[in-house]
């Protein structure tokens, strides 16, 4: 798959770690920054990431901050995103599942590097169902016009 992953510092440790899980997968990684330690502003990387997914640039975004918050939050703004704050695997499942998400918001604050791999994992490895659900994101997918 195409991820576009993207830290502010506070998730960089984080991310650092799983895109290289990514890559070892064998999946196509483009990671937007940050790249190094110094405090540095979380929208400026969602809005990236955001983007690209959006754009069709990716199939998946990454976001490491140390909440996962105002990663989403952000991200969230962009029409045709749509992010989760993600902190279990059943959780990471479901999103996709059932929401479509096409982000998956993590807190390097929150979330130890095992637990992060293992719902990335869970979030790539399901696909959406579709059906009564689809409805269900295109109500709130019409905001974005409002
Ligand atoms: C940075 O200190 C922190 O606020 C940021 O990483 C994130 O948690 C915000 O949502």
């Amino acid at each position: 798959m195409r991820i576009v992953t993207g830290s502010d510092h506070g998730g960089l440790a984080l991310k650092t770690a799983l895109v290289a899980r990514l890559r070892v997968q064998g999946h196509q990684v483009v990671d937007v920054g940050t790249h190094d330690a110094a405090s540095c502003d979380y929208p400026d990387y969602a809005v990236q990431v955001g983007r690209a997914v959006a754009g069709g640039a990716a199939d998946f975004g990454l976001l490491v901050c140390g909440t996962g918050q105002g990663m989403a939050m952000t991200a969230n703004r962009i029409p045709g995103v749509r992010a989760a704050v993600v902190a279990d695997t059943f959780t990471a499942r479901a999103t996709r599942q059932h929401n479509d998400a096409n982000v998956l918001c993590l807190g390097e604050r929150v979330v130890g590097p095992g637990l992060a791999g293992d719902i990335l994992d869970a979030f790539l490895g399901a696909n959406f169902e579709g059906g009564r659900h689809a409805g269900r994101i295109a109500k709130f997918t019409a905001l974005e016009k409002a």
